[in-house]
């Protein structure tokens, strides 16, 4: 393209409208490639004449300008918050009061939009270009961001970005929330830890740091999003009057805003509408922390003026927080049943989503170690839906120095014996097997809903069992009497019979589920059924040897070696004598069909020559591939078996030659029914 300004500015706008289309619309219509290129030729204009580049030129997107700090800017209106309601009784409340001010509200319509949980930003728009970008400060005054609000690619240099003929103000100033898509911040952690950096707390978090840096080439590599969904200013022209229309506005000049935002004729729908949220929250992409409830006429909205900061028109539901700080005051230690020592994490109880919590998990010590939590942290903790609380991380700023740097224990807290760390695992064991701690949760294990299903055998009872020294493995559930249960406190009779009887009944359990109840590391239901359809019975397993469980498809060596180890250690093996004494030894059929070894033709290499009377070529390596073997092209030192048709080619002399077996297609056949 000849360099002439006309040609400079339209290639300004081309780009500018792809750079739209990628990040806000999610439809781009050149390919990065292409897109690149445009962004060269730019870039070359520019170097020819320097004087032409213009706060609106994509090159300025790239951000590596480092600003001392930020100026301190004024912004034209206040930049207000909004008062909170916390459930629907606080909603209708504050609309009656509203409806007493202003009766003619009583019919008026509703915008719910996204609260979304990031940092607020107001753009400056002059004739069309972004000349300023100012975070929220105190609501009067704010700090200048341009260089990094450039960075970020959804972010419009130049309104409109599509060439629709709409008019915009001279001065148009708006607001939006910026933050970071989910998917964005798990990418970012990823890289951060890669890299050896701290990952962020929560994308929340990463926003507001990736905003406020002092390094703009910083910023320009942080996944940025932003949603728009205020005009706090203009001058010259006109804009529409009611929130959807201004919504509707921004988008058209460019602007993201959110699909999730939607609008209401009436209250009763608009309170309808509020229920939706809870699921919304679950579904999207990005974290909000409630629902913004805004009168949809701007004009009487903003008649019913303020409440300090508040304005009246507008009230935000509040989700209960998922997230919440406390005071970590200790780390505890669980064994679990296959002797897997787990941190958790003792502090002082906070509410966090809805619900009072004083423990949450730790993962595993590397985590502690990798996150750097230390006794007497100030540390955020998160509960989502049906997740368990977790840590996220330390508040680091919150130090005072006094924390304690925990490590992983060398002994079992319940035993006592060593444990063990295996290299490459992140896992640190209990290897007692008869570790108390591990002896309970692996006799509840074995009376499991998926294992053997002995009903009356929860936690609780076989805590009485084992603490009174009734059962010392799984094998001891067999011999116990009425009269031992009926020491126990809260057995009477029928209870007693009820429970031996379950355990009796347990006795025809299938096979599958005795695998999954013996509690072997790695051995789940799916892994059990497996064992059972491939080896038949618990001798079976037992004696098929690592490289034979390997052989079957979705058997990795580590558990391979899990089951071999179970089997040989002479406590299991006198549990599974005693097992088989008391009448378990549930056999099945065998389908060897997982099994590569046990295939006719397992390891074989074989050659194919000449016309076969039932199989074409292709149908008959099928075949051979199907029942183990292998074949190939060339007779070679390899070849186990060459099988010769009519007309054989010179594959057959030569096979003749190296002394490989020459076999009828027939002869095949029968290797592989046998
Ligand atoms: S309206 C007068 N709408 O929530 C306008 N705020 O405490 C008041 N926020 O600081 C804000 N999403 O940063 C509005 N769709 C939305 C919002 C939203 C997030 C933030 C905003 C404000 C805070 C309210």
């Amino acid at each position: 393209m000849e360099i002439t300004h006309e040609n400079y500015e339209k290639l300004k706008q081309e780009i500018n409208f792809h750079n739209y289309q990628y990040h806000v619309n999610d439809a781009p219509l050149i390919s990065d490639a292409e897109f690149d290129h445009l962004l060269i030729e730019l870039r070359e204009m520019e170097g020819v004449h320097p004087e032409w580049v213009s706060p609106d030129s994509p090159t300025m997107r790239a951000g590596s300008v480092i600003s001392e700090k930020f100026a301190k800017v004024p912004h034209p209106a206040p930049v207000l918050s909004l008062a909170n309601a916390f459930n629907k009784d606080d909603v209708r409340a504050w609309f009656e009061r509203q409806v007493k001010t202003d009766p003619s509200l009583e019919a008026c319509a509703f915008m719910l939009e996204p609260k979304i949980d990031g940092l607020t930003v107001v753009l400056r728009y002059e004739n069309g270009i972004l000349v300023q970008g100012v975070t929220r400060g105190d609501g009067i005054i704010g700090e200048d961001v341009t260089l990094n609000v450039r960075t970020i690619k959804s972010i419009p240099l130049r309104i409109p970005v599509k060439s629709a003929d709409i008019e915009v103000p001279s001065v148009l100033v708006v607001r939006g929330e910026v933050f970071m898509f989910n998917s964005d911040f798990e990418k970012l952690n990823e890289e951060l830890i890669a890299n050896g950096e701290q990952p962020k707390l929560n994308p929340r978090n990463a926003a507001a740091g990736s905003l406020r840096q002092q390094n703009s080439g910083i910023t320009a590599k942080r996944p940025l999003s932003i949603y728009t969904y205020q005009i706090l200013y203009y001058e010259g022209g006109s804009i529409p009057q009611t929130q959807h229309e201004r919504l509707e506005y921004l988008r058209e000049l460019g602007f993201p805003v959110s699909d999730e935002s939607h609008y209401y004729e009436d209250f009763g729908s608009m309170l309808k509408g509020l229920d939706r949220w809870t699921e919304v929250r679950e579904t999207i992409d990005f974290d909000i922390d409630g629902v913004v409830i805004k009168i949809d006429d701007l004009t009487r909205a903003e008649a019913l003026g303020f409440v300090g900061k508040d304005p009246r028109g507008q009230i935000a539901l509040k989700f209960p927080a998922r997230e919440v700080t406390t005071v970590l005051e200790n780390i505890g230690v669980n064994v679990g049943r296959t002797g897997v020592l787990t941190p958790f994490a003792m502090f002082e109880p906070v509410v966090c989503g809805g619900v009072t919590v004083s423990k949450a998990t730790l993962h595993n010590f590397d985590f502690i170690r990798d996150r750097d939590i230390r006794i007497g942290d100030r540390v955020l903790i998160k509960r989502a839906g049906d997740v368990i609380p977790y840590v996220i991380g330390p508040i680091t700023e919150a130090r005072k120095g006094d924390e304690k740097v925990f490590t992983a224990p060398q002994t079992c807290p319940v035993c006592g014996h060593k444990t063990e760390h295996l290299e490459g695992e992140v896992a640190v064991y209990c290897v007692n097997a008869s570790c108390p701690a591990q002896l309970i949760r692996n006799v509840e294990h074995y009376a499991s809903r998926g294992a053997m299903e002995i009903t009356g055998l929860g936690i609780k009872v076989v805590e009485q069992i084992v603490n009174a020294d009734l059962v010392h493995d799984v094998s001891d559930l067999y011999i116990l009497s009425k009269e031992e249960l009926l020491s126990l406190e809260g057995f009477a009779d029928k209870k007693a019979e009820n429970l031996l009887e379950a355990i009796e009944a347990s006795k025809q359990q299938p096979l599958n589920r005795l695998v999954n109840a013996l509690g072997i590391r790695g051995v789940g239901e799916a892994m059990a059924e497996m064992l059972a359809n491939n080896f038949g019975s618990i001798d079976g397993i037992a004696d098929a040897g690592k490289e034979t469980l390997e052989s079957i498809e979705g058997i990795g060596p580590n558990i391979a070696q899990a089951i071999v180890d179970w089997f040989e250690q002479d406590s299991n093996k006198i549990i599974v004598e005693r097992l088989k004494r008391f009448g378990l030894d549930p056999r099945i059929e065998i389908q060897p069909k997982n099994m590569k070894e046990d295939l006719p033709l397992y390891g074989l290499n074989i050659v194919v020559t000449g016309t076969l009377q039932a199989y074409s070529r292709d149908g008959i390596k099928a075949l051979i591939k199907e029942n183990g073997g292998k074949s190939a092209d060339s007779v070679s030192k390899k070849t186990d078996y060459v099988v010769v048709g009519d007309n054989p080619g010179s594959k057959a002399g030569k096979a003749a030659k190296l002394g490989v077996p020459i076999i009828s297609e027939q002869q095949l056949l029968e290797m592989i029914r046998r």
